[in-house]
């Protein structure tokens, strides 16, 4: 990354108050709550990460291995992983606007990309928000139009757009 004092770390338990507390500030028209942010930790610590800058919380991101194709609702714990998952999906990736543009969004999405490869997952994926299209095609996501997700996108917003990357 480009600058000092900025660093991703493994997210913990203790970790979470600051996740939430950023999620709103970042998401406000996707709330979801405290107790669901925890559980995709607990779930899948392997893909939590919280980015410092100068050791103050400046983002997160939570990811995990997921069923292509089966969307997860917004603000709804998952009560547990796919017991056959086939691609590693990126729940959220979040920073706050002094954390952004100086690489560390891309720094940890190859970081979890090289994750996946090494797990045999074939592709990564999410739902892009929030006008974050680009950033994600940046990193060889493309759209993926799947007319039965239509509906369940729309829960997100009219701009969501499933989005699959093949490793
Ligand atoms: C999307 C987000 C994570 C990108 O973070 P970032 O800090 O800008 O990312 P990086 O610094 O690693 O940027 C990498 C490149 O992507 C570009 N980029 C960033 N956001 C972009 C966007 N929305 N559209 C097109 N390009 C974008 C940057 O300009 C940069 O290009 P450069 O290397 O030529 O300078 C950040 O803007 C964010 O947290 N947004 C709010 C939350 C959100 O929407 N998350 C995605 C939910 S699916």
């Amino acid at each position: 990354m480009k600058l000092p004092g900025v660093a991703w770390r493994t997210m913990t338990g203790y970790d979470l108050d600051a996740v939430a507390r950023m999620a709103g500030v970042v998401h406000p028209d996707f709330y979801e709550a405290p107790e669901v942010l925890a559980e995709r930790q607990r779930l899948y610590p392997h893909g939590s990460y919280l980015l410092e800058v100068n050791e103050r919380p400046a983002g997160y991101v939570l990811s995990h291995p997921w069923r292509l194709g089966t969307l997860p609702a917004l603000n709804a714990e998952l009560g547990e992983l796919p017991a056959e998952p086939d691609t590693y999906y990126i729940h959220d990736l979040a920073l706050l606007p002094v954390a952004r543009r100086v690489g560390a969004a891309s720094y940890i999405t190859n970081a979890l990309s090289k994750h996946a490869r090494a797990q045999g997952f074939p592709t990564m994926s999410l739902v892009a928000v929030n006008g974050s299209q680009g950033f994600w095609q940046r990193h060889e996501f493309e759209v993926a139009d799947i007319p039965e997700l239509f509906p369940k996108l729309l829960t997100y917003e009219p701009e969501a757009r499933l989005m699959v990357r093949r490793l």
